[in-house]
């Protein structure tokens, strides 16, 4: 068979692109024996020709000049991975515009623009493909798209940020605060020197508005994602839920629940306590894992490095040979049409609450705390009473509860006497929630 030339184009070439001309150059000649496909990076675009980098690349094949890239004659697949909005939307139109399938590793554009960039992609009947911009290395988007395409997809749950999974990681089995915790992870290139985007849930937010996205095929974006992060968790927290048999992880949750005029779309994320015996509890460190609960197929986890050059580039090489193998057949793959989703609200969204509350040490106290419980129809799963006097505390876990009915009890505790202070609430998922 004579071989297929596929020239890349790559637009960015820090940690991911760098990577992937590495990939592409050790593994071609394989790639080649088992595809028919011959890829070669031809243009690479970058910001500075100044910068030192650490990849081989020929005489000319570097430059600023990226729409040039992007619409080249020259080039048959181009892969963007600069992130960010703008110019990767601009360029990644403009390549799709010229005839040219797109691989892209951009949570942040994908989350955001996502939905107008598949109509442009299927408008010119050409892949866009994005398997690394969710969980990097793992493959998520690909067996959704496909083997998961006629699959009744209840809920996906997935652990898809590796500072956050890190840092509560060091806190359950050390006992490091938050902020030490935060530190080490900033220290070994985990964490960025502005960690918000990672510990208050927007990374893992935009990656959930990408999952319901594909899961459920409808369109969410990731303002319509509710997040809450991880910096208010204390040693006092994990070791609770420790000795209640969970873990802490920060988890992103999209589901489907019947609404009244037909299936809703909840999408959140925020820390959660997960059974220790739950599969998602045991992924450790920076590793990431996707859990995805389906009406046939039952239970399923994928598991693996959620972040990295090599991972991600890994998962980019991967869609690059699928989009030039869709070119040679004559058309890519198609999301369909993409419906915006009806959103259920979180005030209306239903789970588990664990509370821990310090409590009066006086007679009657249980009685008094459980009656604002009954009030707002959340029913208690179970009740612990620990310490004594100044130190006593109540911790309950409900049955599965509204959130807006919880909310409504803890605004009355708060209220009460009784109540010194309630010292955290966290929800609770992968139980048996009924
Ligand atoms: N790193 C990961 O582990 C990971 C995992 C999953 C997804 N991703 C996604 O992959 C993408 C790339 O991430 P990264 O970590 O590789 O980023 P990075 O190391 O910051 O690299 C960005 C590259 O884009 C180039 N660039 C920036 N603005 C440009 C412009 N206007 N024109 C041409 N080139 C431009 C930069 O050029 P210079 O080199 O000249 O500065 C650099 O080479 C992002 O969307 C990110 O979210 C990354």
């Amino acid at each position: 068979m004579t071989p297929t030339p596929v020239r890349i184009g790559l637009l960015g070439c820090g940690n991911v692109g760098a990577a992937l001309v590495g990939l592409v150059r050790d593994r071609a000649a394989e790639i080649e024996a088992r595809t028919g496909l011959a890829l070669e990076v031809t243009r690479v675009a970058v910001r500075s020709l100044a910068r030192d980098r650490d990849v081989e690349l020929d005489e000319g094949v570097l430059t600023t000049d990226a729409d040039a890239v992007a619409t080249s004659p020259d080039v048959d697949v181009v892969v963007e991975v600069i992130g960010g909005i703008e110019p990767a939307r601009e360029l990644i139109v403009a390549a799709l515009r010229a005839g040219k399938p797109v691989v892209t590793a951009n949570k942040e554009l994908l989350a955001n623009l996502g939905p107008e960039l598949f109509v442009e992609a299927d408008g010119a009947g050409l892949d866009l493909l994005f398997e690394a911009a969710v969980a990097g290395g793992i493959p998520l988007m690909r067996p959704l798209r496909e083997s998961l395409v006629g699959e009744d997809i209840t809920r996906v749950m997935g652990i898809v940020n590796g500072t956050t999974n890190f840092i509560l990681t060091r806190m359950a089995e050390s006992g490091a605060s938050y902020a030490e915790a935060l530190a080490e992870a900033q220290s070994l290139g985990y964490a960025e020197r502005d960690p918000t985007a990672d510990v208050e849930g927007y990374d893992a937010g935009a990656k959930a508005a990408i999952i319901a996205t594909i899961a459920f095929g409808s369109r969410v974006v990731a303002g319509d994602v509710y997040h809450e992060g991880i910096s208010n968790i204390t040693p006092a927290d994990l070791d609770f839920a420790r000795q209640l048999g969970f873990v802490v992880k920060l988890l992103a949750v999209a589901e489907r629940v019947e609404g009244p005029d037909g299936p809703e779309v909840g999408v959140r994320v925020h820390p959660a306590m997960v059974p220790a015996a739950h599969p998602l509890a045991s992924v450790r460190d920076s590793f990431n894992a996707v859990f995805i609960e389906g009406a046939s197929v039952g239970d399923l986890m994928f598991y693996g490095r959620g972040a990295g050059g090599g991972p991600t580039a890994s998962a980019v090489l991967g869609d690059v040979i699928d989009a030039a193998a869709n070119l040679r057949r004559g058309h890519g793959a198609s999301l369909g049409t993409l419906a915006k989703a009806t959103l259920r609200s979180i005030d209306e969204l239903e789970t588990a609450y664990y509370l821990n509350l310090e409590v009066a040490d006086l007679p009657g106290v249980l009685a008094t705390v459980a009656g604002v419980f009954g009030a707002h129809g959340v029913s208690i799963r179970s009740m612990e009473q620990e310490g004594l006097g100044e130190g006593a505390r109540l911790v309950f876990i409900t049955h599965r509860a509204v959130e807006r009915d919880l909310q409504a009890t803890l605004h009355e505790l708060r209220d009460l006497d009784v109540v010194g202070r309630i010292v955290s609430v966290l929800r609770v998922v992968g139980a048996d929630e009924g």
